[in-house]
């Protein structure tokens, strides 16, 4: 058979070493996880990252030559800066006219979360325990009847959790969106291999296949047509976020308008790292091209680098925000594209079956999985805007099951936005040292997702009420 035949020259036949023992089923699930694999490409992957020992991306050889990349600061009043208040009248123009779609990447495993379903069903709101889904849903409805429009909502998942993702829609009616207006599509997988390159097999008939990273999404986007349907509907500009981050700002226009009027492929938000030694990317030039550096890939003494004030010279952390054009996209992430993103390695646990085909669960890493990042596209886009964004208003992920970035830091997060709102509507709440309300409230995205709507609808509200635990305003 040519499949076979196609595994052995690339010394991966082992795939088939059951094959005699199947059933026809299995044999066909078996195919078609194999067909599925470029071998050519994972054997340059293997020779690079596995057998070569590179980590991948396109990290920079000489960090010394590495300069913070530029960005466009917050001003302490968005709506009195000249520049920020053009922008935001272009964005909103741009949103009125569709020309804006909305994007989260939910194909990642969560296996730091340990949650039992895809991550974005996780219930993360303080009082009413809605799901990530939820909150995103809610603020693109907000939006819409903001803005008047439909504004269409690409979801990416991967063949391991798509089919529940779906379900979760369905059975909640698409949280009162327009079925039409939420695009699924699933990422690519690809094969785990050993530390000797071989694809590892976890049972008979089935090999490891992962999700290829969220930079996946590019030619995930490409392939499963779900770009051609927005841009049918007259969307160029797309609104990317990870599923993990309710707090994010996903219908922006300010940052759309910068995006638009800086003719960006890819633009980014970043966020002032907290201390120096905060694990997130780093907003770097390398020659002329704007990167993100991993923190685990930065030397300390460079994070830690200070310029003549005191402040920290690489501030501008990466928090997963963008806007793409969809012309990028499409030369980024399609088939004809002369663009490709670099592939990384992680090293991971991950369950095999032994000479004797019984299941091994393994307590180091025994093998390696490859994954794009979508941050690996900024050196390639043209213009890339970087504007600041205020960490409490963008970004509280839920990543850990306990201790930072987990559900508990995300409600208070979540709160401590709340009772801000509320102090600018002229309502002081008690808070702990923290600034985190001592009583457990929680806003609907329906009622308002900004600081401004906040205040506008608080002051609408007849009667007011009362500031007590478990307060849902809605
Ligand atoms: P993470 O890097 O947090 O990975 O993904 P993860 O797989 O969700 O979680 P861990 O590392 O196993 O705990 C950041 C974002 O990128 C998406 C995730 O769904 C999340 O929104 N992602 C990640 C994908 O869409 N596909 C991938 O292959 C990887």
């Amino acid at each position: 058979m040519q499949l076979r035949e196609y595994f052995e020259k690339h010394n991966q036949g082992h795939v088939f070493k059951y094959w005699d023992e199947l059933g026809e089923a299995e044999k066909s699930a078996l195919e078609a996880q194999l067909k599925q694999i470029d071998l050519d490409e994972l054997d340059e992957l293997v020779n690079t990252l596995v057998k070569g020992g590179n980590k991948g991306g396109q990290a920079a050889a000489d960090f010394s030559t590495l300069k913070p990349a530029p960005y466009i600061a917050l001003p302490e009043n968005k709506d009195a800066d000249e520049q920020w208040k053009n922008a935001k009248l272009v964005g909103e123009e741009a949103i009125r006219k569709g020309r804006l779609a909305c994007f989260t990447v939910a194909g990642g495993q969560g296996t730091r979360l340990g949650f039992d379903a895809p991550k974005g069903l996780y219930p993360v709101t303080p009082v009413n325990g809605k799901s990530l889904f939820q909150v995103f849903a809610e603020k693109i409805l907000f939006a819409d009847k903001k803005y008047g429009v439909k504004i269409p909502w690409l979801i990416m998942t991967s063949q391991i959790n798509n089919a529940a993702t779906v379900k979760f829609f369905e059975d909640n009616s698409y949280f009162g969106l327009d079925k039409d207006d939420v695009i699924f599509f699933s990422q690519g997988l690809m094969p785990a291999v050993d530390l000797d390159g071989k694809i590892i097999m976890e049972g008979k008939g089935r090999i490891v296949m992962t999700p290829d990273g969220h930079g996946g999404c590019l030619r995930g986007m490409c392939r499963s047509g779900a770009l051609a349907k927005i841009r049918a509907r007259g969307a160029d500009c797309i609104s990317y976020w990870q599923v993990d981050n309710p707090l994010v700002d996903l219908i922006d226009p300010y940052f759309l308008g910068f995006h638009i009027l800086g003719k960006s492929d890819m633009s980014s938000k970043m966020i002032p790292k907290a201390y120096a030694l905060e694990k997130v990317g780093h907003f770097c030039l390398d020659g002329d091209k704007v990167c993100v550096i991993e923190y685990s890939d930065l030397p300390a003494e460079y994070q830690e680098l200070t310029d003549e004030n005191g402040k920290l010279k690489f501030i501008a952390g990466s928090v997963a925000i963008h806007i793409l054009s969809a012309d990028f996209v499409e030369s980024a992430g399609g088939d004809k594209g002369a663009l490709k993103l670099p592939f990384h390695r992680a090293n991971k646990k991950i369950p095999f079956i032994d000479a004797n085909a019984n299941l091994v669960k393994p307590d180091k890493p025994n093998g390696v999985k490859f994954e794009m990042f979508v941050f690996d596209a900024l050196p390639m886009s043209k213009n890339p805007v970087i504007i600041e964004g205020a960490r409490g208003d963008e970004f509280s992920p839920v990543k850990n099951a306990e201790g930072v970035d987990s559900p508990a830091t995300c409600k208070a997060d979540q709160k401590k936005q709340w009772a801000r709102w509320l102090k600018a509507a002229g309502v002081e709440i008690p808070v702990d040292d923290k600034g985190v309300p001592l009583a457990n409230i929680e806003v609907s995205p329906l009622f308002a997702t900004n600081q401004d709507d906040f205040v506008k609808a608080w002051n609408a509200l007849e009667p007011k009420p009362e500031i007590k635990d478990g307060l849902y305003i809605s």
